[in-house]
């Protein structure tokens, strides 16, 4: 509660400075601060403490809680450790291009704190896989770790599974999971790879070089496919038909959106780019949804989207998500989210009586169909 009240106090503050000024600005201070001897302790001892458990296994790995961070607030693994210790049960670090890219021009990311969302176009702006690497090995591996993968700019679209292998390769070994972002609106051409047959592409190529890998290296690491909200329902049928065809380990759903309903006469909103946050919230539980009605729980879901708090986290389980991610939600509620949210989740499985929390989602979704 005194984090919330601290982080309420601080947010006016923040949000004076351009939001990508204050994004940099928080971390650069994050990071000075855990340089302090005993900073870790500090941060454990205001957002992890009393945190109850809440295991879940997903794709073969276990979670301490479902809750993890979303890609794209930590793109060059920069701040593993003081994310790990906001409480989060899984971190997906990148989006990570194979080289090196400045991204678009700033302004860039944009916030609308009427509706509580953001509008950002960045464009995979990142150190490039190599020193990916060398960020992540030096802060090791505080909780599971998913790297999010994607192409650079200038890589044509037809040679998209180049780029994706060779980011796979690098990847592979430092990853409990991997992600394969086709679904970015602000890379051109991106969300082509989400058509049947560039997908069908990718995914098999994909799923020989994951199994040479898993024989190089004696472990097989689980690959998710992360998509976009805007997708029509015979679109969602058919990327759940290839995933369930090619095997693949899980789906994100979803990315943000090129959409702007909801936002009436905000003034920002002829900003190009991608929609997340509140206004984001129903379409991808809807999205979730419909593609648990495809896979029917043989492929896991990775929720995300616009959410604020518990209920929004279970409302995402109950449509047919295994674990959820934050993005939007931490920048507004600040890192008190994470205990909110896994407090809240845990108050639903006592009131369940079931004996964990995966039962009592089940146990609510069958309610519901009934
Ligand atoms: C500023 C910003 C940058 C993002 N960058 C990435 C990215 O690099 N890769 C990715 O897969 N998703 C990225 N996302 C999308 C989030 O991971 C998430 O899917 C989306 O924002 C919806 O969740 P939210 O409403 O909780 O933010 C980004 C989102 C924001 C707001």
């Amino acid at each position: 509660m005194a984090t919330r009240a601290l982080y309420r106090l601080l947010r006016p503050l923040l949000f004076w400075l351009p939001a990508e000024t204050s994004h940099h600005l928080t971390f650069t201070l994050l990071g000075l601060f855990y340089r302090l001897p005993g900073a870790g302790s500090v941060m454990r001892a205001l957002f992890t403490r009393r945190l109850p458990a809440l295991p879940v296994t997903v794709m073969g790995l276990r979670f301490l809680n479902p809750v993890g961070l979303a890609a794209g607030l930590d793109k060059n693994a920069g701040y593993v450790r003081p994310l790990a210790d906001f409480g989060f049960g899984h971190l997906e670090l990148g989006t990570v291009t194979p080289r090196p890219q400045p991204g678009n021009l700033k302004p860039r990311m944009f916030r609308l704190p009427r509706h509580a969302a953001l509008i950002n176009r960045m464009g995979f702006n990142n150190v490039g896989v190599e020193k990916f690497i060398a960020n992540l090995a030096k802060q090791g591996k505080p909780c599971p770790i998913g790297i999010n993968i994607g192409k650079n700019r200038d890589t044509p679209v037809e040679r998209a599974v180049e780029d994706y292998l060779a980011a796979l390769r690098a990847v592979y070994v430092h990853a409990d999971y991997i992600a394969v972002n086709i679904s970015s609106p602000n890379t051109p051409g991106l969300r082509d790879l989400q058509k049947q047959e560039n997908l069908e592409e990718l995914l098999r190529a994909l799923k020989a070089e994951q199994a040479a890998l898993a024989g190089k290296h004696g472990r097989y690491v689980p690959i998710a496919l992360k998509i976009a909200p805007d997708l029509d329902d015979s679109r969602i049928a058919a990327i759940a038909g290839l995933v369930l065809e090619h095997k693949f380990d899980a789906v994100i759903a979803t990315n943000t959106t090129i959409t702007r309903t909801g936002l009436g006469q905000e003034p920002l909103s002829h900003q190009t780019g991608g929609l997340s946050g509140r206004p984001l919230k129903r379409l991808s539980t809807e999205v979730i949804r419909k593609l648990h009605s495809h896979l029917q729980g043989k492929v896991p879901i990775i929720g995300v989207g616009g959410i604020e708090n518990a209920e929004d986290a279970w409302e995402k389980l109950v449509a047919g998500a295994d674990l959820v991610q934050v993005y939007t939600g931490l920048i507004y509620e600040g890192p008190g989210i994470v205990r909110n949210i896994v407090h809240g989740l845990f108050e639903r499985l006592r009131a369940s009586g079931s004996g964990n929390l995966s039962d009592a989602v089940v146990r609510a979704r069958s309610q519901i169909t009934r």
